[in-house]
């Protein structure tokens, strides 16, 4: 059994550190901090045993670029993944808490405000159960002022012997680049008590980073401050996506390119290029969850307007995803009932198996619900992982029987398909043989391009009908209207509507 250690480490050496939540952040910030600090022995527990058994065994729960060869290597030595709870809390002089935070789905604030059980749950368990002083360290992002919630919890329920300090640690990671992200990442963000043990406890946690990330990457600041910089810097990133989005629909009504636009407003220093590309729409665990948080954070403060601001970025989110399945929709002919489409790409984006709130989920759904036969491809997502989004999120697990095949190859997908909608930006749909493809699809064969990723000047040679976010593309079809539109015109005049625009209704469905 681990001594009872005094508060905090005097000369901050750590030598256990701990994390309940053996998820997309727990699993591979430890696996990192094993990396890097080969003295310290980092134990990663969890309570669903089939995640920690995948953890313990050759094909690991999330897939990262990166991860697996530094498991491999400190697994056993330094790291170790358990079920074990209460030995976690024991034997760790610093815990971090990376557990889920979703949004709530019932009561007071469903649909927005953040469901704290999870957190309120670990910090009842290590009250009860620890042994000698523990730094707590939240890393899940949560609502402002949620470490004092943690610190009462603490100061209520423990052991009279027992001190706690509880740390803000939000995590900034991104899936598809957390290894690189983890090892060099732009800050490290801790916030505590302005206090003698506050500080303390910082200097015990910062000792733990400096061993590989430079001392003035390190900032320390109040707790409720860093709770909200991660809010904050999530609601930021995704405007910046609502943002281009929003001019992407611009563009498209008026035949400028949004590709162009982002280079040349992304030109402005004061801007900067990154972060400025259109798509279908951001998705991912984390962006709409956090300002909705947000959004519900103002409301509670009554900051109406404040709130409006930040919802608007996920109401043009859900824009977005609207509007390119619209689109695909009003481009085969506002019918797509019975037609195979291919849905390339169901991660949320590339370099990861995680499809939560893909918007190839929702493109999917609105494809399914217009009767849409639908074969789907993605290197890292299982067939029964798709089943289950799409179960969900249509609430038809029939129509997902009946209605999606999930292809284990790219090529077997598209065969057949009348169109192939580009849903995650991975980098093998840029090498495929377009040629093959064309070959084996009905005409007139489209490609959405969800993610601008593909060359559509090649396929448009090629023969496909291309149809991309935020530009106009000049296709087979304008060269003969008639043959394919549905009257309303095409070309590359100003408020000119090609045969893809939303202008019909319900009712000037095309029969051919
Ligand atoms: N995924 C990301 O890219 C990312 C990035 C930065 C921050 N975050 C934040 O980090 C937190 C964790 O996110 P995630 O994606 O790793 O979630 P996740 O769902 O992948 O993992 C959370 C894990 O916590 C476990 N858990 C929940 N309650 C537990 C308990 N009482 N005891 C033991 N285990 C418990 C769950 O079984 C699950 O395996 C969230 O607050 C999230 O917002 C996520």
């Amino acid at each position: 059994m681990q001594a009872t250690v005094s508060l905090f480490p005097a000369d901050a050496m750590v030598t256990r550190v701990g994390c309940i939540g053996a998820g997309y952040v727990g699993g591979p910030t430890c696996a990192v901090i094993a990396l890097k600090c080969p003295d310290i022995r980092v134990t990663v527990c969890d309570m669903n045993p089939t995640r920690i058994g995948q953890w313990n065994s050759d094909k690991l729960p999330v897939f990262e670029p990166g991860l697996d060869e530094i498991v491999q290597k400190c697994r056993g030595v330094n790291l170790f993944f358990t079920t074990d709870v209460v030995a976690t809390i024991q034997e760790s002089e610093v815990l971090f808490i990376s557990v889920n935070t979703p949004t709530k789905t019932y009561g007071h604030g469903k649909g927005r405000a953040a469901n704290l059980k999870y957190v309120e749950s670990v910090a009842r368990e290590i009250a009860k159960v620890a042994r000698g002083n523990k730094i707590v360290v939240e890393k899940s992002t949560v609502p402002v002022k949620s470490a004092q919630s943690i610190a009462d919890i603490l100061k209520a329920n423990r052991n009279s012997q027992n001190k706690f300090q509880v740390l803000s640690n939000p995590e900034f990671l991104a899936e598809g680049t957390a290894i690189e992200d983890l090892l060099n990442p732009d800050r490290i963000l801790i916030g505590g008590e302005d206090s003698p043990d506050g500080w303390k406890a910082i200097e015990t946690l910062s000792s733990v980073y400096k061993r590989w990330i430079p001392a003035d990457r390190i900032i320390t600041m109040n707790t409720w401050s860093s709770e909200l910089s991660k809010l904050v810097a999530n609601a930021f990133l995704a405007q910046r996506i609502s943002a281009i989005n929003a001019v992407s629909a611009v563009c498209e009504a008026t035949g400028a390119d949004v590709g162009q636009v982002a280079l040349a407003v992304g030109k402005d220093s004061r801007i900067g290029p990154r972060f400025l590309q259109a798509s279908v729409g951001f998705g991912g665990s984390c962006f709409q969850k956090d300002i909705l948080n947000l959004v519900y954070i103002c409301e509670s403060l009554n900051l109406p307007e404040v709130a409006e601001f930040w919802l608007n970025v996920v109401s043009i989110n859900d824009y977005q995803k609207q509007r390119f399945a619209k689109r695909i929709v009003n481009c085969l002919f506002n019918t797509v009932s019975g037609k195979r489409i291919a849905i390339m790409g169901f991660a949320f984006k590339k370099n990861t198996g995680d499809t939560r709130e893909s918007a190839a989920i929702y493109v999917s759904a609105h494809l399914l619900e217009e009767g849409a036969r639908l074969a789907v491809y993605d290197p890292k997502v299982e067939a029964d992982q798709v089943t289950r989004d799409l179960n969900n999120v249509t609430g038809t697990p029939d129509v997902v029987r009946d209605q999606v095949e999930v292809c284990s190859d790219p090529y077997e997908a598209a065969r057949g398909a009348h169109a192939l909608v580009i849903c995650t930006e991975w980098d093998v749909f840029q090498t495929l043989d377009y040629a093959r493809i064309f070959a084996g699809m009905p005409k007139p064969a489209y490609v959405f391009d969800g993610r601008k990723i593909l060359d559509h000047e090649k396929l448009t040679k090629i023969g496909f009908e291309v149809e991309t976010i935020g530009k106009r593309v000049r296709n087979v079809s304008q060269s003969h209207p008639a043959a394919i539109t549905n009257g309303a015109g095409s070309g590359d005049g100003a408020a000119g509507l090609n045969s893809c625009e939303d202008a019909t209704g319900p009712d000037s469905e095309m029969t051919l």
